[in-house]
C-alpha cells in the first residue's frame, strides 16, 4: 500500500475499515438504502471468505462515518477470483459531495495493487463508466442476476491481460440476503 488515508474534498477522509466501526456502516448502510438488506449483506460477509480487511473502505468527516464501499471476492464459475465492489452508499445529506468518488478512488488504487484481475460492479450505469467501468459482458464477464447490460460493469486491472478471465460470477452464500 503507497498510503493508507485518503483526504478529498470536503474534509473527506476515506481509509480502511477498523474495528469498532461496524455499526456506523450499518447505519450509513440502512440510510443509503432506506432498507435492511445491504447493511445485512456487509454484516454476513464480514469474517467470511470473501471479506477483505483492507478493502472496506469507510468515509469520515467531522461528524463520523459518512459513507462506506465495500470490495469483496467472488469467483467466476467456482474459477478464477474478481472483485466485486458493493454495497457502495454515502449517507443522503453527503451524496453528490465526492464522497463516492474518494471511495471508489481510493479502493480501485487498492485493487490495482492485488492480482485480481477485474472488479465488477452491478450498479447506476451513469455513475460507474467515469471510474473506467464498462460493459462486463462484453469482456464475457456475465452475472447470474437478469439485469441490463449496461448495468453490469467491469474494471480491468493490471492483472487482466494475462488473466483474460470469461464467466458467469459466483456469489458466495452470503450475498442471498439480498436476493
Ligand atoms: C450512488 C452513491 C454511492 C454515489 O455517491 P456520491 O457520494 O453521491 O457520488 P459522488 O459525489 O462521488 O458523485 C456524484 C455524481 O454521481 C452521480 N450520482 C449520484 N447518485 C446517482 C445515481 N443514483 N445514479 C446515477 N448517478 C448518480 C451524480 O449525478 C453526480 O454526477 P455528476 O458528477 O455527473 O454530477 C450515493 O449517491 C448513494 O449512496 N446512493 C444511494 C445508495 C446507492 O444507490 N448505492 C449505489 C448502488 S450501485
Amino acid at each position: 500500500m503507497t498510503r493508507n488515508l485518503h483526504k478529498s474534498s470536503a474534509m473527506v477522509i476515506t481509509r480502511a475499515e477498523q474495528s469498532g466501526d461496524e455499526v456506523a456502516i450499518r447505519r450509513v448502510n440502512q440510510i443509503a438504502f432506506d432498507r435492511p438488506e445491504e447493511a445485512n449483506l456487509v454484516d454476513a460477509l464480514r469474517g467470511s471468505e470473501a471479506w477483505l480487511s483492507e478493502l472496506s473502505l469507510v468515509a469520515e468527516d467531522d461528524s463520523g462515518i459518512v459513507g462506506h464501499a465495500l470490495f469483496s471476492v467472488v469467483d467466476l464459475n467456482g474459477g478464477v477470483e474478481l472483485l466485486s465492489l458493493g454495497p457502495m452508499a454515502v449517507v443522503s445529506h453527503r451524496q453528490r459531495t465526492g464522497v463516492g468518488k474518494a471511495l471508489v478512488m481510493h479502493g480501485l488504487e487498492r485493487a490495482r495493487q492485488t492480482t485480481y484481475p477485474l472488479v465488477v460492479v452491478l450498479g447506476h450505469p451513469g455513475y460507474y463508466p467515469r471510474f473506467g467501468f464498462e460493459p462486463a459482458r462484453r469482456l464475457g464477464v456475465d452475472t447470474p442476476y437478469d439485469v441490463p447490460d449496461e448495468a453490469w460493469m467491469a474494471l480491468r486491472l493490471p492483472a487482466y491481460d494475462e488473466k483474460r478471465p470469461r464467466g458467469t460470477v459466483r456469489y458466495p452464500p452470503a450475498w442471498a440476503v439480498c436476493d
